[in-house]
């Protein structure tokens, strides 16, 4: 087991936030999660698993030991009468999976294409984008409890999947299973469909259908799209540092959304299943006047208002401090504007 010390993190969060880890561990396979379990000179010292970085605001140097996800591997696993079961090592970068799959003629993730972080990741927040989430074409995945050192699998209702959201995310307490701080995933799989169809609906594809006049689109054609449109609206994190979305979309009460329609009319709101509405945080932030603002080198992107960016590079760039400044001051004026709070997305460490 190798434990490198000092190392800088700059490369490894999409932020590209300046910041070192103390300690750092390259997992590759279970074996070396064990061997980190086993060791006493770590026992008792506080973990923090790293995938790719693309959900994590570093606010200081990481005194907890860093276990770098770094597991390879997809394979098809098995082939169901209605799905096809794919795996991936949890070290996996989810766009080369997307693009793996699609190139197996497996459909099923195209709308899921290119969003940043690793295959180890996805679960934890239950990424979605496009009328798609994880726990849509979630199978089960394979986890090592970091306090017992034993392994375990979780099926989709297990994993208690909700909008960005999972037992990933949540301390455990007598209500409520949690794993928060205390899983590391190692692999996923999902179930694809065999009888596939296009999941469009989505104002942006709608759009895609039209321009291109095609009504019908295959799954490379979708990925195509999707990956066009982020590329439109959202930054590169080779390019520009950050988080992608950092706020949550609130879901209000009927009544609190009449309340917000009154304050605005134009405000963006779907009404989901339940009654309740959901309202487009990016509008909302939009509205206040944030869109383009900065506060020092941390900046709310141009032309997306839900995306926070690091305006600088290097030493000269944000800092985590900075980035939570700016996302305060925008709880602030949508709260005092709307009457809500945001909800950030990010892991802050
Ligand atoms: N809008 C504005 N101004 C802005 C930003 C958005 O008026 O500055 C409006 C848009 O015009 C649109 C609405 O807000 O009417 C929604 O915007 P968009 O379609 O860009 O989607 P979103 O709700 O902001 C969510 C996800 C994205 C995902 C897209 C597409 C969350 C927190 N974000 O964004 O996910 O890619 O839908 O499905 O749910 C992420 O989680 O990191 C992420 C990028």
């Amino acid at each position: 087991m190798l434990v490198e010390h000092q190392v800088p993190l700059q490369a490894l969060n999409t932020f590209h936030i300046v910041a070192r880890a103390q300690h750092l561990v390259r997992i590759r396979s279970e074996a070396d999660v064990l061997a980190v379990l086993a060791d006493p000179l770590w026992r008792g010292v506080p973990r923090f698993v790293l995938g790719g970085g693309s959900n994590l605001v570093l606010t200081g140097d990481v005194q907890q030991l860093v276990l770098k996800s770094e597991i390879a591997g997809c394979r098809v696993v098995a082939q169901g009468p209605k799905t096809t079961v794919v795996e991936a090592g949890a070290g996996v970068d989810w766009h080369a999976f997307v693009a793996w799959t699609l190139a197996q003629g497996l459909p099923g993730l195209e709308n899921l294409a290119l969003i940043p972080g690793t295959v180890g990741a996805s679960p934890v927040q239950n990424i979605g984008a496009y009328g798609v989430e994880l726990q849509d074409r979630f199978e089960s995945l394979d986890a090592i409890d970091l306090e017992t050192g034993r392994m375990f699998t979780l099926n989709a209702a297990q994993c208690g999947f909700g909008y960005r959201d999972s037992v990933f995310k949540h301390p455990g307490s007598a209500q409520r299973m949690g794993l928060q701080g205390r899983a590391m995933i190692l692999r996923v799989r999902f179930a694809l469909p065999r009888a596939w169809k296009p999941v469009l609906g989505y104002a942006d594809l709608e759009k895609k259908q039209v321009q291109t006049g095609i009504a019908d689109p295959t799954a490379q054609q979708l990925f195509d799209w999707v990956c066009e449109i982020r590329r439109a609206k959202l930054p590169d994190p080779a390019q520009i540092g950050n988080a992608g979305s950092f706020f949550k979309n609130p879901t209000v009460s009927a009544d609190q959304c009449a309340d917000i329609i009154a304050r605005d009319p134009k405000v963006v709101h779907y009404r989901l299943h339940d009654g309740s509405f959901k309202l487009a945080a990016g509008w909302l932030i939009d509205a206040c006047g944030w869109r383009g603002k900065s506060i020092g080198q941390a900046g709310v992107y141009e032309k997306q208002a839900l995306v926070l960016v690091n305006r600088g590079q290097g030493a000269s760039g944000t800092t985590g401090g900075e980035v939570m400044t700016l996302a305060g001051a925008i709880q602030t004026s949508v709260y005092e504007r709307f009457g809500l709070m945001l909800e950030t997305e990010p892991v802050v460490l």
